[in-house]
């Protein structure tokens, strides 16, 4: 069949209408991928590497009390924890976690934001009742990551947790001697 230049012309129509069903189909697809896809922190799963010296535990002397650092060559960051979390380390009753910093969606830095209501106003994310502690926040497209939930992606574009970095006492200090996978 000859499709000549004025049927094609008569068709134009066709090309806005088919790019707006294929914008929204994929504004569908991703808001149930950022929705249904987040992966909660699974067993850890640490590579060994050096050990290297984080903190002294007299350094965290309150619940929340946090000591960033690098391991590995990725900034990460060191938290006292009111409960114990997978993958964190128990010392004498006081509980410790440490996390990367690097955002599991594009690989900015997240921070620990520990007001609720900046949580609220900047990320738009206010935790269900009964989880409003410190949040690790990312400001590039403001996903949330709960270090009680082992650094789980808990809001925003990121899917996966935050990598665990592995803890160990030695005397008074808090070590480094390994970390999970970037996923
Ligand atoms: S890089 Fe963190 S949310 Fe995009």
């Amino acid at each position: 069949m000859k499709v000549t230049r004025r049927a094609l012309l008569e068709r134009w129509w066709l090309l806005p209408v088919a790019g707006t069903f294929g914008a929204f189909g994929y504004m569908g697809w991703y808001a149930t991928r950022v929705t249904f896809g987040k992966r909660s922190a699974a067993a850890p799963a640490f590579e060994a590497g050096a050990a290297q010296k984080i903190a002294a535990l007299s350094d965290l002397n309150t619940d929340w009390a946090e000591v960033n650092f690098r391991y590995a060559g990725r900034p990460c960051t060191l938290l006292r924890m009111p409960a114990e979390v997978a993958g964190g380390l128990t010392v004498g009753g006081q509980h410790y976690a440490a996390f990367s910093r690097v955002c599991t969606h594009l690989g900015c830095t997240v921070n620990l934001v520990r007001d609720e209501e900046v949580l609220a106003f900047a990320f738009n994310y206010r935790p269900p009742q009964g989880q409003g502690h410190p949040q690790l926040g990312c400001r590039c497209h403001f996903s949330v990551f709960d270090p009680m939930q082992a650094g789980a992606a808990v809001f925003g574009k990121a899917n996966a947790p935050l990598p665990r970095v592995r803890l160990e006492r030695r005397g008074p200090d808090l070590y480094a001697t390994g970390i999970e996978p970037a996923p």
